[in-house]
């Protein structure tokens, strides 16, 4: 069998156009191309406002600067990339981690409403691999406890909940472009927000504080995208359907194949919920499936098949939150985190790779 990556990054012929154009025109910096591209990507997810940044971890950080107070706590799934628990933290606040649900693996509310506490000012959750989280729960928590939602959707372009886009959900959505994800266009990121005053702040903050030539009236940061990427990203909008059709095309394939296999449990897509499959992830139990997630991974790449494991570790167990906040412990963070494994599912694949895949998983059991 030819090699079946974990991840496709090549950008079409027109995208590459797109980027020599703006490279000619000598119009480096945040200029049109940016501005067109907030606009586009505001009216395909239907929210008020779009705003470019540098990439996804430069969202969060806009996101989280222009609301929070010094040691304001801010509940997040311990279950996710670093980034969604780190710029809390950068922005002088403190992430309070929760557990996730075993079968979704997202954010567990029934967790997150023990660690509320006087302090609490927002709550983070992140739509994990491209699942969709229950936006009227969330809706409803963070009404409960007068939170601001933070969405981290850096892996979920075009996931929608009840009928609605992600983006559209309100205070802050933040997106990655960054290589692998199912918006690429190297560094990147994006936040959605239907509110006009976040809008300005984060705008203003984004680029120095900056209220007009040589004026700065806020503390900031140069968190600006150019218009290189703002121009392919406007191209890959027109292609992004198509690939996300591709996704669940697959990631159908692999339901189908693999779940009658004992010993393998795909990540639940939410009730409502219109997955995006940035990621196709496995819990594997050894005992039964006959092999370890590591030993599967092995068995796999024997085979010319890539795999991935998405997060060996909760963000709980990390060094760096390990030694600013103690031991915690999050069982079914750490007990996913030791059996997760993400199989190919990109819009790179075809139908009958997928199906390759699945019998590669079949070939390696017991
Ligand atoms: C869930 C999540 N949040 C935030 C980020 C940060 O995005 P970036 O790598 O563009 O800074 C990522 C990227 O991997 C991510 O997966």
């Amino acid at each position: 069998m030819s090699k079946i990556e974990i991840s496709e990054v090549k950008l079409t012929e027109e995208e590459i156009q797109a980027a020599v154009d703006v490279l000619r025109s000598g119009n480096l910096r945040q200029n049109g191309q940016c501005d067109a591209f907030e606009r586009e990507f505001a009216s395909m997810v239907g929210a008020d406002h779009a705003l470019t940044c540098a990439n996804g971890t430069a969202s969060l950080h806009l996101a989280y600067m222009s609301f929070l107070k010094p040691g304001d706590e801010v509940l997040v799934p311990s279950f996710t990339f670093l980034a969604t628990g780190s710029m809390v933290a950068m922005s002088g606040g403190r992430p309070v981690f929760c557990d996730i649900d075993p079968q979704t693996l997202l954010i567990d509310l029934g967790d997150a409403e023990k660690r509320v506490t006087e302090r609490t000012r927002a709550i983070a959750p992140v739509h994990l691999f491209g699942n969709p989280v229950d936006a009227d729960a969330v809706a409803e928590f963070a009404a409960r406890h007068n939170l601001i939602v933070v969405w981290d959707a850096a892996q979920a372009h075009g996931a929608s909940w009840a009928n609605r886009d992600v983006g559209s959900f309100g205070d802050f959505v933040c997106y990655s472009f960054y290589p692998s994800k199912n918006m690429f266009v190297g560094e990147g990121g994006m936040i959605c927000t239907n509110n006009p005053e976040y809008d300005q702040k984060m705008r203003l903050l984004r680029s120095h504080g900056e209220s007009g030539k040589y004026l700065h009236t806020v503390l900031g940061f140069n968190y600006r995208m150019t218009d290189v990427e703002a121009a392919i990203g406007r191209r890959q909008l027109l292609r992004l359907d198509q690939m996300l059709a591709r996704r669940r095309a697959n990631a159908q394939v692999l339901s189908a194949g693999l779940e009658s296999i004992p010993g393998l449990r795909a990540q639940k897509t939410t009730r409502q919920g219109v997955h995006a499959w940035h990621q196709y992830c496995l819990v594997v139990d050894g005992d039964q499936f006959g092999c370890s997630r590591d030993g599967l991974a092995e068995r796999l790449k024997q085979r010319g098949v890539g795999s991935g494991v998405h997060y060996p570790r909760g963000l709980h167990q990390q060094p760096v939150f390990e030694q600013l906040y103690g031991p915690l412990s999050l069982p079914v963070t750490e007990k996913t985190a030791e059996t997760i494994l993400a199989l190919p599912v990109h819009h790179g694949l075809t139908v009958d790779d997928a199906r390759a895949v699945v019998e590669a998983v079949r070939q390696c059991r017991g």
